[in-house]
């Protein structure tokens, strides 16, 4: 794995971040590279350029970072390693929106290709707001920064991308006159998870699960990600967004892809992300009238969270306080393939729930009524359940005698998971995004058909809420989400499993 140790000119580079002084750099970016730098898992010639538009020296930016890394860091902060990133570190103010400063970038990169000898490469990530990144894309075209011969350049592009199918796509051609689609690496942090990644591993690498991995003998599939979390300080963002783009468009689609796939014919990167992207085609289609009992709306009022009062989303900072952005969303959905016809597939998410926890349950179906289960009001069904965040392992629950009485059956729960605060919201998942981009993977990069696909499904979710008339706000803060997101299930026989 370790990349030191001269791998040769393709994988020196230069990582420019636009966005430098901002938070995504401060919280998971700087972390990151520490810890890479730790791992050993940069290249031998590598420099970081932090493009910001503050007045300040160098040596204040990275005093700056030092502290972020101390408070945002999975590992204890020491000198030694903190020196070596200090080291490969430089500040570059400049404000992009003056075009002409372009040229002076591209001679200062150049520059330190020489001093550095990281070969012309270049990684640009634009950890800026969405409506600057067509402004640096051209930025960086203009002045000859992207094609150089005998070197790459890729770009990297944070969510969101676009706001919805029409904006992608035009963002996207913008990308494309740029750069080709093989070198954009749009993040979904989520596919930086270790769980996330596991999924394919559990499915193909263990007979007993992929052998049964489909609707003879699945009940349901449940994709819930729940956050205590409020919207916070990002109400300017959320306010556009809402948890359908936030959440459902992205992480859920990308998650919901990678349990419902066909086994790849290999590990390429291309050859799983086309197996994702059929999922998305065999989506059932999602026309209004299956909306209307399929899908529920959620936002938050006050309420209280861990012993504390919490506002409602309507009181946050620059909420207007008649809002209707959807900060709960619930909906149940079909995957009209030969694997999956029949089995339902729920997903949910929300702000301001009563816990925070990222999981896929596994619901097998349940035995005939008899034998054991004659007289049993209610069967124990098979549960496997992939822990994202906090617990980031499996759970598996299976039914044995119960040794106590004379003919009980219990159900048994066998739990790998460990207990991992680090794993929400850290720079992990960053960790390993980063560490692919600079060797060129991009399979834990949603590609251009996946995101128009991912799109086209949220579009209809998100035009049909803005015509419904919502009675919001229709969860208490700490609560699991509205009632009607549990009648949902309860109309099917079924229940959310929070295990
Ligand atoms: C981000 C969303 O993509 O994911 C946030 O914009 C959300 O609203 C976050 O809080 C959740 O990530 P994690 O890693 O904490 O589960």
């Amino acid at each position: 794995m370790e990349m030191n140790g001269g791998n040769g000119d393709h994988l020196s580079a230069i990582l420019v971040i636009f966005g430098g002084t901002g938070d995504l750099t401060h919280r998971k970016l700087i972390p990151a590279l520490y810890n890479l730098v730790i791992d050993k898992l940069l290249p031998k010639n590598f420099t970081v350029v932090s493009i910001g538009r503050r007045n300040i020296s160098e040596e204040d930016y990275k005093k700056g970072m030092y502290t972020a890394l101390r408070e945002h860091s999975r590992n204890k902060v020491e000198d030694k390693q903190w020196a070596k990133l200090a080291n490969m570190l430089h500040y570059y103010q400049f404000d992009f929106t003056n075009q002409e400063g372009f040229a002076e970038l591209k001679k200062y990169l150049d520059d330190l290709d020489q001093r550095a000898n990281t070969g012309g490469n270049r990684v640009f990530y634009l950890a800026v707001a969405p409506e600057h990144f067509e402004t640096i894309v051209s930025g960086l075209h203009a002045s000859d920064m992207t094609k150089k011969p005998n070197a790459w350049s890729r770009l990297i592009i944070e969510k969101p991308f676009g706001k919805d199918l029409k904006t992608a796509r035009k963002l996207n051609n913008k990308l494309l006159e740029v750069f080709d689609e093989s070198s954009i690496y749009r993040i979904d942090h989520y596919l930086g998870k270790e769980m996330i990644q596991n999924i394919m591993v559990l499915r193909f690498c263990n007979s007993i699960f992929e052998s049964i991995w489909n609707n003879k003998f699945i009940d349901n599939v449940q994709i819930s990600l729940t956050e205590k979390l409020g919207v916070g300080s990002r109400s300017g963002y959320y306010e556009n967004s809402g948890a359908m783009r936030d959440m459902v468009q992205s992480h859920i689609i990308q998650i919901l892809s990678m349990v419902a796939m066909e086994a790849p014919v290999n590990l390429n990167m291309d050859s799983i992300r086309t197996e994702k992207q059929k999922v998305l085609e065999a989506i059932e289609d999602i026309t209004p009238g299956f909306l209307r009992n399929n899908v529920v709306f959620g936002q938050y009022g006050k309420g209280i969270i861990d012993g504390n009062p919490v506002p409602g989303y309507r009181e946050e900072p620059n909420v207007p306080k008649d809002s209707n952005t959807e900060t709960f969303v619930a909906l149940k959905l079909h995957i009209n393939n030969f694997r999956w016809a029949g089995t339902p597939f729920y997903i949910r998410t929300g702000k301001r729930m009563g816990t925070s926890s990222a999981e896929i349950v596994i619901q097998f179906k349940n035995l005939p009524k008899i034998l054991y289960f004659k007289d049993k009001e209610v069967q124990d069904p098979n549960l496997l359940v992939l822990r994202i965040q906090p617990n980031v392992g499996v759970f598996f629950q299976f039914n044995t005698k119960d040794f106590s009485t004379h003919n009980g059956i219990i159900p048994t729960k066998m739990d790998t998971s460990h207990y991992n605060p680090t794993q929400g919201n850290t720079p992990e998942a960053y960790e390993r995004l980063i560490y692919d981009i600079l060797r060129g993977d991009a399979t834990l990069f949603p590609r251009w058909d996946e995101v128009e696909a991912a799109w086209s499904f949220a579009d209809q979710i998100i035009r049909y809420r803005e015509n419904k008339i919502l009675n919001f706000p229709n969860y208490d803060a700490g609560s699991m989400g509205p009632i009607s997101a549990f009648e949902l299930l309860a109309r099917d026989g079924r229940e959310w499993w929070n295990i």
